[in-house]
């Protein structure tokens, strides 16, 4: 479904802020976690111990309040932790302030908002033309006690032990059915597991899904803990929510990961994140890891270009808590804007923060004082300028393939794009900030000799060279993006004027 881009969307109906699996390939996200990242107050001294668990004091108001620094980066989505009614007693495993202990889903999170605050971003965001991703849970309540002992008339749509698996928590993590049917959690704060097997659980789900989207306008969704609900429950949920749904299925195995991708249409890109990681934390990393795993992903998954790619969650340690260089960082950031998928970036990562395993990688992002100069800011500001410009000159570049087609032990070359002799060339480094500067020659491009090109990090123009080779410009380990140098005119760009449509051409 695409609709005219002259119309504001805010005249138009429900309907079309539901946006299409095609239309968020083109989109760039920016995930929250809404207790983490902005107060109603706009406070940025409030205390946020994340070792305590507790709650921040973040709300969707704070979310509006803070949305100029989002889209000063160029993200046009948000995705937010969930925002259904959780309990809120304070246990041994802290408080519900991340959003993933339901008990209530007609209700909302009373901490972050109500209904009009939910709608108001919502409303905020579609009048600047970016979009909502919601977090949603299908999988589990949350209850304050271990599973042996749950009172299940707390439980508003589902308040009898009838609606769920019987207790029992995973202990086998091989076997498929003990993940389905067996409970997340612990003694301390049990996950109530759903009997989604039932028609009566689908059926209501269905229900709910359909009307928290419509009630919110909500674009598309990110779905907790997909591995742990049978397949065949998705595609209906999927369908019925109407919108993109992107599931978080937690393993590294790209044939485990993107068999879950005939289920619903995306999944968060694991197999990935994890090479990523390997082959960015340090420079020994292993290119070749990354390298192989481009290609295992290509061949096992549906749809590699409808996957969400990340280097940080709310799940996993940060990037920068495993190595403070900022170059390696920058290279891990480019790889998710120039490789096949959306890109998503946690809040915080601009600002480089360094927290190691959950509950320490949940910073408060108002601590940081949201400055719009930290070198990641500025780095994912111009990385989603550039994807912006690649998807205008290029209209099919987000579903080509991306090819990688050069390794050596530090280097990665990759071209994506529509047309030999205007792909787009990403060259990306773990020799970290200490790396000298060389010229990297790279034949097999599709480019012709003479033809000319700019790197649009540095700026430079390069020509092709008489072999064939393009002469690519590296400095300090920082990663480089070659484009056709017809692109850049009125791009905004390596100083050039923006011409006006192009800073719209990724929100239609
Ligand atoms: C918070 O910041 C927003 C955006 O600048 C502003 O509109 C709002 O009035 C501020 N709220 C408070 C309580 O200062
Ligand atoms: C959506 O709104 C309708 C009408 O007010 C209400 O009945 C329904 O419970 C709401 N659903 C959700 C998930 O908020």
């Amino acid at each position: 479904m695409k609709l005219s881009s002259l119309l504001p969307l805010a005249f138009l109906g429900q309907a079309v802020n539901a946006l299409s699996p095609a239309e968020w390939r083109k989109q760039s996200i920016y995930f929250l976690l809404t207790d983490r990242f902005g107060r109603t107050d706009n406070s940025t001294s409030a205390t946020c111990n994340t070792g305590d668990r507790a709650y921040c004091g973040g709300s969707w108001q704070g979310v509006i309040n803070h949305l100029d620094y989002i889209q000063g980066m160029g993200f046009t989505a948000i995705w937010i932790t969930p925002v259904t009614g959780q309990f809120y007693e304070s246990t041994g495993d802290g408080t519900s302030y991340h959003g993933y202990w339901q008990q209530d889903i007609y209700s909302l999170n009373s901490h972050l908002g109500d209904q009009n605050d939910l709608k108001a971003l919502s409303a905020a965001l579609h009048a600047r033309g970016m979009y909502l991703m919601v977090d949603v849970v299908a999988n589990h309540m949350g209850y304050d006690g271990a599973g042996s002992n749950v009172d299940y008339s707390v439980f508003d749509a589902f308040p009898s032990s009838s609606y769920f698996h019987s207790y029992c928590e995973i202990s086998n993590y091989d076997d498929q059915s003990n993940v389905e049917d067996c409970w997340l959690g612990d003694t301390t704060v049990s996950l109530p597991d759903l009997n989604t097997e039932l028609t009566s659980v689908r059926s209501i789900w269905n229900s709910w899904v359909a009307g928290l989207v419509a009630n919110y306008s909500i674009d598309g969704l990110r779905i907790d803990t997909v591995k742990h609900v049978e397949t065949s429950f998705w595609p209906g949920y999927n369908d019925a929510a109407g919108v993109y749904c992107v599931g978080e299925v937690f393993d590294g195995d790209p044939a485990y990961t993107c068999a879950y991708q005939n289920y619903m249409d995306g999944v968060l890109n694991y197999p990935i994140y994890y090479q990523l990681l390997s082959a960015f934390e340090s420079t020994s990393g292993s290119i070749s890891n990354l390298y192989n795993m481009i290609k295992s992903v290509a061949s096992d998954c549906a749809d590699p270009t409808l996957l969400g790619n990340f280097i940080e969650n709310h799940d996993n340690p940060r990037f920068a808590s495993y190595t403070s260089d900022y170059s390696l960082a920058q290279n891990a950031i480019s790889f998710l804007f120039f490789s096949d998928g959306i890109p998503i970036v946690y809040s915080g990562q601009e600002q480089h923060y360094s927290g190691g395993a959950d509950p320490a990688n949940r910073e408060a992002t108002w601590l940081s004082g949201y400055s719009t100069t930290a070198t990641l800011y500025k780095h994912i500001k111009t990385t989603n300028q550039i994807r912006s410009l690649i998807i205008g000159k290029d209209s099919s570049w987000a579903t080509s393939a991306n090819s990688p087609f050069y390794q050596d032990s530090n280097t990665i070359a990759m071209l994506k794009g529509s047309a030999s002799g205007s792909k787009v060339l990403t060259v990306l480094s773990n020799k970290g900030a200490s790396g000298s500067s060389y010229t990297l020659s790279l034949g097999s491009t599709g480019y012709s000799s003479g033809a000319s090109l700019v790197e649009l990090y540095s700026c430079t123009t390069v020509t092709v060279d008489s072999s064939g080779n393009v002469p690519v410009p590296m400095a300090s380990g920082l990663p480089r993006v070659l484009v056709p140098s017809s692109w850049v005119s009125g791009s905004g760009l390596c100083g050039t004027a923006v011409t006006t449509g192009t800073a719209t051409a990724t929100a239609g």
